[in-house]
């Protein structure tokens, strides 16, 4: 059973002028696709060729679980974004944000600070853990699935995830993410 790259939750112009059809076009039809053509060919007549995707990525290390955390990241990460999206959070992770760090400006900011801080290529990461809303960063492939916390919304912070649309400028892309790009029903579809 080969591991298959899951569809788009939205059109791949969808997300323009914030994330260009460019970007969408080799972010996620050549950088997702390659991440799970390259698992498949490392998982073929072993063990993990039949196991969950989920399952293959916390009982392995090295090149599987790099490549099977980056499909299981980017998908995450797909539907972290909507047409659309950004501004005030809804529902209750609302409320959870508040409640944990104090207001929506507060936890923005720690949001923007950690991807800004990732050095190199990584992850920033909303996650609830121990029944507190907080912010990780992750280096790589290096995914809060392995660990207690779960993931409630993440973004990308490699370079292949701006440079098209924003050459060096990380924090516009964090912008956007945050005015124009973040899905709060997915968030809270995961609380
Ligand atoms: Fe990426």
């Amino acid at each position: 059973m080969a591991i298959t790259l899951p569809p788009l939750p939205w059109a791949g112009d969808a997300l323009a002028p914030h994330i260009s059809k460019e970007t969408i076009d080799f972010h996620y039809g050549k950088h997702h696709q390659t991440y799970v053509t390259k698992l498949n060919e490392l998982i073929a007549n072993t063990p993990n060729a039949d196991k969950p995707l989920e399952e293959t990525l916390k009982s392995s290390q090295g090149p599987v679980f790099n490549n099977s955390a980056q499909v299981w990241n980017h998908t995450f990460f797909w539907h972290s974004l909507k047409p659309q999206g950004g501004g005030q959070p809804t529902g209750a992770v609302a409320q959870a944000i508040k409640d944990s760090f104090g207001s929506y400006e507060a936890f923005r900011k720690e949001f923007t600070e950690a991807a800004i801080t990732q050095f190199g290529s990584g992850w920033a990461w909303l996650v609830k853990d121990g029944g507190k809303l907080k912010v990780v960063k992750t280096p790589n492939a290096e995914t809060p699935l392995t660990t207690s916390a779960k993931a409630l919304i993440t973004l990308d912070v490699w370079e292949h995830a701006y440079y098209i649309d924003y050459r060096n400028a990380r924090p516009k892309f964090i912008d956007a993410y945050f005015d124009h790009l973040v899905n709060w029903d997915f968030a809270n579809a995961n609380l």
